[in-house]
């Protein structure tokens, strides 16, 4: 199994995961040929990346450390959530919202279920949706990222859930700012982004007077995008006045929106992502953070296409855990196809990740 572009995609191509559309009904299951209409129809939806089954990543396994299922109920609750915006009165909005939250811990409080049964794990992204879904797709991986990281740090399963709740409900004041901002291709100019800045604010308002979400969570909301340098947003604040729990779910949001594919922006692999997040933000985000990402997320995870420091290229089959940057991989050579473990042969390294096969 592997990730690959829809447009590398051809007809006949096996997928290996299932694939929802925007109604999150099923749209193809596990294991479908692909056919030239199918294709069409998740470019129509803006799938960007589909896991299928071909020759080079045969025997290549990816586990869902957390079931589709599950991830799924967490998506729909969310996108019930954005929705109930503008279709209810407040009165009654607070009744729902408030059921919606309670709805939502069960969620999470199962995730974190499926969290503590497979601890050695590594997490990956499942790419179920397109990228429309990017909003509500996002919120849930950055509860997961989250809630393990959190995990990891040794927090207890009470402030983990709070910590759970905060991450995917942080963006929820999105669901205020104008879709044409929102959901902008390209980069906003300043009086965008400073209506942008603003979901901070309205997300804490919307969600403040709710008795079933702890002050914990709330702060998580309100200052997801305080910076350690002082330089975010809404306060300025610095240093220590930005807690733990709103320091991991800052560094997880960050991270989850590299990696995934935007309205207005293609995934970078993991690897960029991890440099990206300690080289361009050194004074600005909590380095022990970032280190414990690494413990739970694979930088070049099963199927992720390299090219060695020869020049020879080659697919990612398994990771050593002891050493994340030395894989065991399925090298391409003229002889054939062969299988090198980079803990055992150390003249060869990984140059980095590249998104295809020349043809
Ligand atoms: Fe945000």
């Amino acid at each position: 199994m592997r990730l690959i572009h829809i447009s590398e995609v051809n007809p006949g191509l096996k997928v290996a995961k299932p694939i929802y559309d925007s109604k999150l009904s099923l749209l193809v299951q596990k294991d479908t040929s692909l056919t030239s209409q199918l294709i069409e129809k998740l470019k129509s939806i803006d799938i960007r990346h589909v896991y299928v089954e071909d020759e080079i990543s045969e025997g290549i396994i990816l586990e869902p450390m957390i079931a589709d299922v599950l991830k799924l109920q967490a998506i729909t609750m969310m996108k019930q959530l954005y929705e109930l915006q503008d279709s209810i009165s407040s009165e009654k909005s607070k009744q729902v919202r408030e059921d919606h939250i309670r709805s939502l811990r069960r969620i999470i409080d199962d995730i974190i279920t499926e969290i503590y049964d497979q601890y050695d794990k590594k997490y990956y992204s499942t790419e179920l949706l397109g990228a429309e879904m990017y909003h509500y797709d996002h919120a849930v991986e950055v509860m997961i990222l989250s809630v393990l990281i959190g995990k990891k740090m040794g927090i207890d399963r009470e402030r983990l859930i709070k910590l759970g709740m905060g991450a995917i409900l942080a963006d929820i004041g999105k669901s205020k700012v104008p879709p044409e901002i929102l959901n902008k291709k390209g980069k906003l100019e300043p009086e965008e982004f400073e209506v942008m800045k603003k979901h901070v604010e309205y997300g804490y308002d919307m969600l403040k007077e709710l008795v079933e979400l702890s002050p914990l969570s709330r702060q998580i909301i309100l200052l997801h995008h305080e910076k350690l340098d002082g330089s975010g947003y809404p306060n300025g604040f610095n240093g220590d006045q930005i807690p733990l729990l709103v320091r991991i779910v800052t560094i997880c949001d960050i991270f989850s929106a590299i990696v995934s594919d935007r309205t207005y922006n293609n995934r970078i692999s993991v690897d960029v992502a991890i440099e990206i997040l300690r080289t361009a933000a050194p004074l600005k985000l909590d380095g022990d953070i970032i280190n414990y990402m690494l413990q739970i997320v694979d930088i070049y995870p099963p199927g992720t296409l390299v090219e060695l420091s020869t020049g020879i290229l080659g697919i990612v089959v398994t990771n050593n855990a002891s050493a994340p940057t030395r894989p065991i991989l399925r090298i391409f050579t003229e002889s054939g196809n062969e299988d090198v473990d980079l803990m055992k042969d150390l003249t060869l390294f990984i140059k980095k990740v590249i998104p295809k096969l020349p043809q």
